[in-house]
Parts: structure tokens; sequence; C-alpha cells
């Protein structure tokens, strides 16, 4: 087989054999939405509030989708059938095949794909570098739907320019990075943005603040104008698949000390402890 087990409508089907139809909307329009659920030691990490995206997500679209509890247990499956605890399992929901017509058409059946590849927590031994661009994404960066190529450009561009990821500025205030939220740290404070229709509600963004919150640490949710970016004590990304990412440099230049900084260390900490407990309960 070329590939994991895939999950399709309800089968664990070969690679191979999970196919889709030409003229699925995913395919014409991007016209779906998806999640990206980690596990840890066989045990997912915040399921429940990716479900409630997954369910914002759908309802932003007008997309009905299967029960949540459906869709959680075919992931706990894949991750089950495959002996795969430490992985990162993708769902797509697409809207369904028809003959190609830009509205939306009634009575359409999604389909719904999931596939678990094997994940790791190995640690860069240093920081990232990021690259800031305007934000030229749409206006409904809160659902999390398959139309990602401005996500996809912006990652290409910044690897161009040398860097790992980019950071999106619009009217001069951070939102995000291509595929993670953004924390900085300054005058000992973590700042994140507040949630809009500019960004995604992070699962990973959610679990910090709460660990922050239970363990002394002051964090507040609060515009980031880009001059505050670049004058940070540090700067992390958070996400399901790259975790927590700590940023060293923005455009060229150090951020803070030009090293990883005390107040990632301890998050990240933190966070390790958070999903150790869900491999040792
Ligand atoms: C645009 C964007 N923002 C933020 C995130 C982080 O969300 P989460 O922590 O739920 O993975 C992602 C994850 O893929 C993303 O694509």
């Amino acid at each position: 087989m070329r590939g994991p087990l895939v999950y399709l409508n309800g089968e664990y089907v070969p690679y191979d054999d999970a196919k889709l139809g030409v003229e699925d909307r995913s395919v014409q329009f991007g016209d779906g939405v998806y999640e990206v659920v980690r596990y840890y030691g066989g045990r997912p990490f915040k399921m429940d509030s990716h479900m409630r995206r997954l369910t914002r997500s759908a309802a932003g679209i007008d997309l009905a989708i299967p029960s949540t509890s459906e869709i959680a247990g075919a992931m706990d499956e894949l991750v089950r059938r495959q002996n795969m605890p430490e992985a990162a399992v993708y769902l797509q929901i697409t809207r369904g095949e028809t003959a190609r017509v830009q509205g939306i058409p009634k009575n359409l059946k999604p389909n719904v794909i999931a596939i678990a590849r094997p994940a790791t927590s190995a640690r860069p031994a240093s920081g990232i570098a990021i690259v800031t661009q305007s934000d030229d994404r749409w206006a409904r960066c809160n659902l999390k739907t398959t139309m990602l190529l401005p996500a996809m450009l912006a990652r290409s561009r910044a690897e161009r320019l040398g860097a790992q990821d980019a950071i999106f500025v619009r009217d001069g205030f951070v939102t995000e990075a291509s595929a993670a939220n953004v924390f900085i740290v300054s005058k000992g404070v973590v700042l994140t943005p507040p949630l809009s229709n500019y960004l995604l509600a992070g699962c990973t963004r959610e679990a910090i603040l709460e660990l922050h919150g239970a363990n002394g640490i002051e964090s507040r949710e609060q515009l980031i104008t880009h001059a505050d970016l670049l004058d940070a004590d540090e700067v992390f990304l958070s996400s399901t698949n790259g975790e927590l990412r700590p940023v060293t440099k923005i455009d060229g230049r150090p951020v803070g000390t030009g090293e990883v900084g005390p107040v990632f260390s301890r998050t990240i900490a933190l966070f390790d402890a958070a999903t150790r407990q869900l491999v040792v309960v």
C-alpha cells in the first residue's frame, strides 16, 4: 500500500482504493472544511474544541455534516486500527460531487475523509525565522476551510526568503501565521490577538491561555501592532501540528536576544506536561 488507511464515508479503505470524483466540490471550488487533531499516547488532545470548531466552520459555509461523535469516533478508530499512538489525523468534509455549478445545489452528499499519519514532538534546537506579510486572505479566516491557497503562497514566499513561516499583518495589526496562532511576550506579559473573523480560534492557543491562567503566567488577548511584534522580547507560534515553535528572527532581525526565551521554555514545559497526562492516564 502506498499510504495509510483512509476513512471514507463510513468505510476504512486502503489508500490506493480511496477515490473522489473529479467534480467533487473540493476539487472545483475548494468547497469544504477540515480539522487536524493530534493524538498523544493514542488519545486525542482537545477533541471537543476541534469538534466545536468543525461545527462552526461547517455552519459558516452552510454545510450539513455528520454528527461530531461519529467523526471523532472515526478518527479514534483510524489511530487504533493502525496502532499509531503518536499521530496527526486530518479530517476533510467536502460538499460532495455534482456537475459544476457556481451556486450551492441542494441535497448533495458530503464526502468525509480522514487520514492519520505518524507525528513526532521532535524539537528544533533553535528558533525559527519568519517574515511578515500583508494579510491578503479573505475576511472569514475564523472558518477552517480547505481553501488554503493564500496560506500556501505565504508559506512558499517565506521559504523563498529563507524563512520557515509568514506572520500576516492586516491594517497594521498582527492576525496569525500561515497555519498557526501568534503569541508575543512584551514587558513580562504574554499577548495574543483577540479572536475575530480575521483569525482562526486555535485549539492550541486555547490550551496555552488555559495553562498560563492555571499557572500564574500573565497572558492577555490584546491587539498587537506590527511595531509591537518587532519590539517583542519573545515571539512564538502555536498549532496542532507544529505544537509550540519559538520565533527568533523576524524579517532578518533577531527577536529580543535572538535566543529562545524563558517564557517560551516555561510554556512548552507546561504543554508537554499536559500532553503527557494523556499518555499516562
Ligand atoms: C490559519 C491557522 N491559524 C491557526 C492555526 C492553529 O490552530 P490549532 O491550534 O487548532 O491547530 C491553524 C492550524 O492549522 C491555522 O491553519
